[in-house]
């Protein structure tokens, strides 16, 4: 016992004797050895008590589970829960800190985790908006920055980012994540860990990430939300878990898993994914948490009896700690002592649960995120640039028929049209932490603090998009009949030089459990755009959206056409910024758009089939009534002046597998406009094992260029960006022929061929 105490004393300075604070300075260096003496000193109660995460009450964020406030507390005193999630506040983390610090055996520090998506209280674009700035720097500073207000708060860990590819544009947390491109993904998902954990998860303004959700929950069958996944082992060694193998090389702390089942196996159940593929090929020493009781929901699936079933389950397979899911209290202890569960394994989630909190400094100071004064030192007036300056960079412009953008000085009297116009909820977006409801710029705003006294602004709602309650649980109902406010728009139209028409979806239309069927513009929208067509055909659409939407009328006729997204805080000066032109758009799309909701999923990195083209009957892989291309692809995106390219230069057309060669394109600004242009490298591999996508993004460079300037852009084709996961189970390339593509989106591209030898 006096051993044990002397190790108690060396372990957690800060609440025992600072006797010892040399010796813990020189032993932090070593966690590992850390990590095994705290194992050593617990019992398997409190071991089974550290893989478990209870929810505050304070934002629930999946069905409750009841009050059990008392009884959880006591759970905290006794040492036997690891986590808490949804407990925010430097007061309120302290106060559950304090509960285990003051009162249990052990006493092992809390991470309280929360859902930073895009922002805590600044609220950046949602990260599907955020994605199609393509600019890594800027995703990595969001990152940062909500990681600097979340600690402020008492948090220590977001559930963030999500790295889920989807190309489907039905399932509403499309939003959520970085579209349907895993190259792109990939380097979002790198970004977002630099930006959330620095290089040292100790610093104080860090916080741990957590790359979801494990895996396939994107590919959802027919986009709803929570739905089975059929994707084979080609689909998701290439397709579905490259972000998350870029994630675990980045050294992301945690991984959370997804509530789906591939080809019949839950997630949370799947050994395959969690300890053979993340833990055991990638070598990766951090913890898996559940999703929202994914563990217990086994029971759901119909893959475990009850909750002690699904805890032998879910613990085999490698999922450490159970949110929310009351399965690993219920059912560990007495599965181990009945020897259907080895106690290693309960070790070696503790081990990583353990490594974490020493990484994150918890030992040394559990109280490093409750200082009450940090979120006063925050200069949120600087975080407000940031917000505005990404969400320029992330607005997409689809069309500009006749340069209708930006607008001109001569234009004296615009009305700002639709149910998003003044809207200042919307933008704040779905997922939005602590950013305050209504707290956004809305358009009206924006335009109107952009515009000199001499331009008149009128502004007329036309018609409700979402009505009554709005928030993360509930369902939103959308306006279907009322255009009692439709005559006052078409007057105030038929007045103005230019109609800027704000329309979309809600902030609540996408998100957790948002799957539609239907993608258009949602309610009276599509009318009221015809009626407003009418009367002015000066029209400047700005769609705020979660998801590609279908808007094939709009875009045979409405003459621009600006994609906003829901772009947090600053969304209506962003806007601006774009629609006067203080900034050059310079977003692509990181999703197709469809011509029609039937073409879903829908994505540009497609197989060729056996039947790709036939002219002469219908017997190939296409629609009878609708183009098979997308609407705008993905990679697409205007500006205000026109970028060329010349052809593709090659280093040399042979390359072997340890070499590399060299791709250069000239990119010239051929307008009056300087601008930033993303221009992109493609790759095909023309035969291999198994089938190929006929094109994949490899590469992409931010390029700003002057009026007449030209820049050379040089890519490297390294044999790593070759390779595939092929027939043998292998990541290997191929040698053949290989199609290189340079552009500014993925179907304008200049080509050239190569041979790997
Ligand atoms: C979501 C996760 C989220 C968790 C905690 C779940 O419903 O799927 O993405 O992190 O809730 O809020």
């Amino acid at each position: 016992m006096k051993k044990r105490i002397l190790l108690l004393a060396c372990l957690f300075p800060a609440f025992t004797a600072t006797a010892q604070d040399a010796e813990i300075q020189s032993s932090i260096k070593n966690v590992e050895k850390k990590v095994d003496s705290v194992l050593s000193l617990m019992t398997l109660e409190e071991k089974v008590g550290q893989m478990v995460q209870y929810s505050g009450t304070w934002d629930l964020t999946g069905p409750a589970t009841g009050d059990q406030n008392q009884y959880r507390k006591e759970q905290l005193k006794k040492g036997l829960v690891g986590s808490m999630l949804n407990v925010l506040s430097v007061d309120a983390t302290r106060e559950a800190q304090k509960l285990v610090m003051e009162n249990s055996r052990i006493k092992i520090p809390l991470m309280f985790g929360y859902d930073v998506i895009h922002g805590y209280k600044t609220m950046f674009p949602v990260p599907l908006g955020e994605t199609a700035s393509w600019d890594l720097e800027a995703m990595e500073e969001t990152a940062r920055i909500s990681a600097l207000e979340a600690a402020a708060d008492g948090v220590n860990w977001t559930f963030a980012p999500m790295i889920d590819i989807s190309r489907d544009a039905r399932w509403g947390r499309i939003m959520e994540g970085a579209g349907e491109d895993p190259y792109l993904t990939s380097r979002v998902a790198e970004a977002k860990v630099r930006g959330y954990q620095s290089d040292d998860l100790s610093n104080p303004a860090s916080i741990a990430a957590t790359a979801k959700h494990f895996a396939g929950y994107g590919f959802a069958e027919a986009g709803r939300d929570y739905n089975t996944v059929h994707v084979g082992e080609n689909e998701l060694h290439n397709t579905i878990l490259p972000p998350f193998k870029a994630a675990a090389k980045a050294g992301v702390a945690t991984f959370m898993n997804s509530f789906n089942d591939i080809d019949g196996t839950p997630s949370t159940g799947n050994k395959i994914l969690q300890r053979e593929i993340l833990k055991g090929n990638w070598d990766w020493d951090g913890f898996i948490v559940s999703d929202w009781a994914s563990i217990a929901e086994m029971r759901d699936h119909g893959f475990a009896e009850d909750l002690t079933h699904a805890a032998e389950i879910a613990v085999k397979a490698g999922s450490d700690m159970d949110m929310e899911g009351s399965a690993y209290e219920t059912g560990l202890v007495e599965l181990v002592e009945e020897g259907k569960v080895n106690e290693e394994l309960i070790n070696d989630a503790v081990r990583r649960i353990l490594r974490v909190k020493f990484k994150l400094g918890l030992f040394e100071d559990p109280y490093r995120y409750s200082d009450p004064k940090a979120m006063a030192q925050i200069d949120q007036a600087a975080h407000r640039e940031v917000a505005r300056d990404v969400a320029k960079k992330s607005i997409v412009l689809l069309k500009n028929e006749k340069n209708i953008l930006p607008l001109s000085a001569s234009v004296k009297n615009i009305a700002v049209i639709g149910p998003l116009a003044d809207d200042k909820n919307t933008p704040i977006g779905n997922w939005r932490a602590q950013g305050e409801a209504n707290s956004a710029v809305s358009i009206l705003e924006g335009v109107k603090n952009a515009v000199g006294k001499d331009v008149k602004v009128t502004y007329a709602k036309g018609a409700d998009l979402g009505v009554g309650e709005k928030s993360f649980l509930k369902p939103l109902e959308i306006n279907t009949t009322d255009k009692s406010g439709f005559k006052a728009a078409v007057d105030a139209a038929k007045k103005a030089d230019l109609v800027i028409l704000a329309l979309g979806e809600d902030a609540f239309q996408s998100g957790e459990g948002r799957s539609q069927v239907k993608i258009g513009l949602a309610g009276v929208q599509m009318d009221l755009m015809k009626e407003i067509y009418k009367a002015n055909k000066n029209v400047v659409l700005v769609l705020q959206n979660g998801r590609p939407l279908e808007i094939s009328w709009a875009s045979e006729n409405i003459p621009a056409i600006v994609v906003a997204w829901q772009l947090g805080t600053e969304s209506g000066n962003a806007i601006a910024d774009v629609l006067f032109g203080k900034y050059n758009p310079s977003g692509k799309l990181p999703v197709s758009f469809p011509r029609a909701v039937g073409q879903e999923p829908l994505y540009y990195n497609q197989k060729m089939t056996g039947r790709p083209t036939n002219p002469t009957d219908v017997t190939y892989s296409a629609y009878t009534d609708e183009e098979k291309t997308a609407l705008y692809p993905f990679g697409y995106g205007l500006s205000y002046t026109t970028f060329n390219y010349g052809d593709l230069k090659l280093s040399s057309k042979e390359m072997t597998q340890d070499g590399s060669i060299q791709v250069t394109v000239p990119v010239t600004n051929a307008g009056s406009t300087a601008g930033k242009e993303v221009v992109q490298l493609y790759l095909r591999d023309l035969v291999a094992s198994t089938t190929r996508p006929v094109i994949e993004l490899k590469g992409f460079e931010l390029v700003e260029l002057q009026p007449g300037e030209t820049k050379e852009v040089t890519f490297e084709i390294t044999n790593e960006l070759l390779e595939f996961y092929n027939s043998e189970k292998k990541w290997t390339s191929e040698p053949g022929e290989f199609r290189v593509m340079v552009g500014g989106n993925s179907v304008d591209l200049k080509t050239e061929t190569f041979r790997l030898n």
